[in-house]
């Protein structure tokens, strides 16, 4: 949106405020307007619609705009489609996920029972018999309508779910992940069943499909949320306390979790990866990560790794096999093999390691990491290059 569509937009808006217009209008101003942003943001034609669907009748300004009616079919798909996806509570793939999506459906309904009936009986007072009710009538209309009939359902969707809680509490299966939350990334520890050493990684979880894995969650600086949508629902990590959360995946496939806590400046850039296995490869993987990092062979990536000791990056980040043994960044040991960097953030490509290494502090404003655009362009592309090998 131009600074110019702004400024008209915002003179609009004050026009209604101070021409005087009803609660109503300053009301259906503003949802016109944050629409009509969403709108010039997105070109997207179902945003379009939406807009159009909500603004068109009501708002001189909106018909200005030309938005154009929609069809409600328009609305359906715009709602449906918010409904799957790799990050939607409303597309289950593990257990907790699944409780959570049936109490939600069903509480949708009871819910539009409930609103269904009182509004009904609204309807029948005030305009299919507006006349005087007899005090017998009235007394029926708000007991049986008004009291005992939300109250049934509340008490029918209560007991409901609270079955639902049990199967959230199930205790894991033996592999335990303790997850820190930190600003603003995630520090993964894979603790298997009959090792005493845990197995570090970041910004990256992996699961075997099928088994219940537990997760520990903790934080040592502020409070963060950890939530997987289509795995489970949020649980806080709060410092000084471990809460615990158990995942059992029931499909493979690739999600998306994110901090779902405002945490500061990042919050937003708070998120990972979800890779949902079979239990083999996931035994694989988590053997792969065990060992120390690759040795470069090709002189390129010797001189990036050389650059990278040289320039100090050990300090903070952890490379097995090499003398980077830091702690306060992520464990880099097998970065180049996971399917973001950041936190979730940019694709794992050369130029994306090059990008975060020389603007770290414009991709991630706050982060404890400084930016390294001082470096020779050369040499930040070969510690990109060399970072992208850790397979
Ligand atoms: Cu961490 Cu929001």
């Amino acid at each position: 949106m131009s600074g110019t569509a702004i400024a008209v937009a915002r003179f609009r808006f004050s026009a209604f405020v101070h021409a005087g217009e009803s609660a109503r209008k300053y009301r259906l101003a503003r949802v016109w307007l944050a629409l009509k942003y969403l709108r010039d943001v997105n070109s997207d034609r179902v945003i379009r619609s939406v807009a159009s669907a909500f603004c068109f009748r009501c708002l001189p300004a909106a018909r200005d705009a030309r938005l154009g009616r929609t069809s409600p079919v328009c609305i359906s798909v715009f709602i449906l489609t918010a409904c799957a996806g790799p990050q939607s509570a409303l597309a289950p793939a593990g257990v907790g996920a699944e409780n959570l999506a049936q109490l939600f459906w069903a509480m949708l309904i009871g819910a539009a029972l409930i609103w269904t009936v009182v509004v009904g009986f609204a309807v029948y007072v005030t305009c299919i018999k507006p006349g005087a009710h007899s005090e017998t009538t009235a007394s029926r209309l708000i007991i049986w309508g008004g009291v005992a009939f939300p109250v049934i359902v509340l008490a029918i969707l209560l007991a409901y779910g609270l079955t639902l809680m049990p199967g959230l509490r199930e205790a894991g299966e033996g592999l335990r992940i303790a997850v820190s939350g930190e600003l603003w990334w995630w520090r993964m520890r894979y603790f298997p069943p009959d090792t005493e050493n845990p197995i570090e990684s970041a910004n990256e979880i992996r699961l075997p499909v099928g088994q219940r894995v537990e997760i520990t969650l903790t934080s040592p600086e502020v409070i963060h949320s950890f939530w997987i949508p289509n795995l489970a629902g949020k649980v806080d990590m709060i410092p000084g306390r471990t809460n615990v959360l158990v995942l059992e995946p029931t499909k493979t496939g690739v999600y998306r979790g994110q901090c779902a806590e405002f945490c500061g400046a990042s919050h937003a850039l708070m998120a990972f990866s979800v890779v949902v296995v079979e239990r083999d490869e996931f035994d694989d993987w988590l053997e792969k990560q065990a060992r120390p990092a690759l040795r470069p062979r090709a002189p390129e990536l010797k001189a990036g790794r050389d650059l990278f000791l040289a320039t100090g990056c050990g300090a903070c980040h952890t490379v097995r096999g090499t003398r980077a043994a830091g702690i306060i960044g992520p464990d880099l040991t097998h970065v180049g093999g996971r399917l973001t960097i950041g936190a979730g953030i940019l694709p794992n490509e050369i130029d994306s390691f090059a990008h975060w290494i020389a603007e770290t502090q414009q991709i991630k404003p706050g982060v404890h990491m400084p930016s390294f655009g001082m470096l020779p362009k050369g040499e930040i592309k070969a510690i990109a290059a060399y970072l992208e090998s850790l397979k």
